[in-house]
């Protein structure tokens, strides 16, 4: 689309404010900042044909927004390049809250109610476990980072920017499919036909559920050669580290995963079941009175620190969701807390 009052690239082209020219940062006119615009999604290139709107089918939200937002230019800057393709407006690729404005980022946490999201995004950007932007996806430099960081302790005072910095282009963002991990470099036997190396710590990252049923999920049980029928249980899955580790990857010794625990949630929130999850990741048993429809779910730390899926399911088998890159919207693995 055109943006009426904007150069015809949009956001698609053009530089850092230091190298671009500023004809891609000066978005101040009427019409600018409207959503639904120039593409951020993969493949979009945006205005550049004065046609855009992404290409990657996926809701795409305007960068051009955060000019008009309450927000400084440090702060919009690393917004608008590392942040709004997922938490834009509408969210997408699994992101629970948009990160598009400054009444957003002054909003308490749900994760912890006592930080903004604001300060959450500092200490999720400095997260060498979770990280914002997950794994994979390009990041802000520390440099940026301490920018953020520096308005957000200063109590996040509201400002303008008149030319936001977008992504360098619209296809840079679209790094492909995350870096997958294995941070312990250690892999669990997989379940071949004939022995499936079964037990509790079996496969972790497999879908548990599916197999145990005689089906074969994503290729993980060739000729649906393998069951155990009489252990098909309600829950059944893996917490993993980090977001994207590979299938089949073990914890690090010593680390372990033992002290969190897996909640399932009815509607309303009550706990239905509790599930202990085991030094390899993995949780499984059954919710008394059956897994409620929907359930939403949560991870827990011995400190309570914790994870939640807000989004109500209805599939206990965790890991067709929850895979390395992540299915179904799922952003990816559980993830410990
Ligand atoms: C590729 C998509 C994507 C990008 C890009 C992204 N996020 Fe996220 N973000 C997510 C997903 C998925 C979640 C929910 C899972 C989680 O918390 O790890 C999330 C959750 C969050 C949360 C709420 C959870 C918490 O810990 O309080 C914050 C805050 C956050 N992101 C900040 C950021 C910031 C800041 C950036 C940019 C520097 C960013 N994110 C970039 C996908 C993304
Ligand atoms: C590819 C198929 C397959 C996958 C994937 C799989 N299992 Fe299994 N599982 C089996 C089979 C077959 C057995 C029994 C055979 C054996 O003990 O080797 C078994 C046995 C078990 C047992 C022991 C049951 C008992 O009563 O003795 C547990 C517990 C278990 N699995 C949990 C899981 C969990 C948790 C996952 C997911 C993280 C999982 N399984 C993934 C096939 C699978
Ligand atoms: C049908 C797909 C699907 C299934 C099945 C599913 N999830 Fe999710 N999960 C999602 C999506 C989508 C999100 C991201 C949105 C959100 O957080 O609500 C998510 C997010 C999460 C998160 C928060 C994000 C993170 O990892 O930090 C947790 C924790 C979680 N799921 C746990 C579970 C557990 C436990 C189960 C099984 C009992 C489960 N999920 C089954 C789709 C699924």
């Amino acid at each position: 689309m055109v943006l009426a009052g904007c150069d015809t690239e949009g956001w698609a082209i053009g530089g850092p404010r230091a190298t671009g020219g500023g004809t891609n940062h000066a978005c101040v006119g009427p019409g600018c900042g409207s959503a639904g615009g120039g593409g951020f999604a993969g493949g979009g290139a945006g205005g550049a044909s004065g046609t855009g709107g992404g290409g990657g089918g996926a809701p795409s939200f305007d960068p051009g927004a955060l000019a008009d937002a309450g927000l400084p230019c440090d702060a919009a800057d690393v917004l608008a390049s590392f942040c709004v393709q997922c938490h834009g407006r509408p969210t997408s690729g699994g992101a629970p809250i948009a990160l598009a404005a400054l009444t957003d980022l002054t909003q308490p946490s749900s994760v912890d109610p006592a930080k903004s999201f604001g300060e959450r995004s500092v200490t999720r950007m400095q997260d060498a476990v979770s990280p914002m932007p997950p794994a994979g996806y390009p990041a802000p430099s520390p440099t940026a980072v301490s920018a953020f960081a520096a308005w957000v302790s200063a109590g996040m005072p509201e400002g303008s920017c008149a030319s936001v910095v977008g992504p360098s282009d619209a296809g840079a963002f679209d790094a492909g499919p995350p870096v997958l991990t294995c941070a312990s470099g250690r892999f669990a036997l997989r379940p071949v036909a004939g022995d499936a190396h079964g037990g509790p710590t079996m496969a972790p990252g497999l879908a548990c559920r599916s197999c145990h049923l005689g089906q074969n999920f994503d290729g993980q049980n060739p000729g649906n050669a393998m069951s155990r029928t009489d252990t098909v249980l309600d829950v059944m899955g893996t917490v993993f580290p980090a977001l994207h580790e590979k299938d089949l990857c073990r914890w690090d010794a010593g680390v372990g995963a033992d002290a969190l625990k897996v909640e399932i949630l009815a509607a309303g929130g009550a706990v239905a079941a509790r599930l202990t999850v085991n030094a390899e990741g993995n949780f499984y048993g059954d919710v008394p009175g059956g897994l409620p429809n929907p359930y939403t779910a949560r991870v827990v730390s011995s400190t309570g620190a914790s994870r939640v899926m807000t989004t109500p399911q209805t599939v206990g088998d965790c890991n067709t969701c929850h895979t390395a890159t992540g299915a179904s919207s799922a952003p990816g693995r559980i993830a410990r807390p």
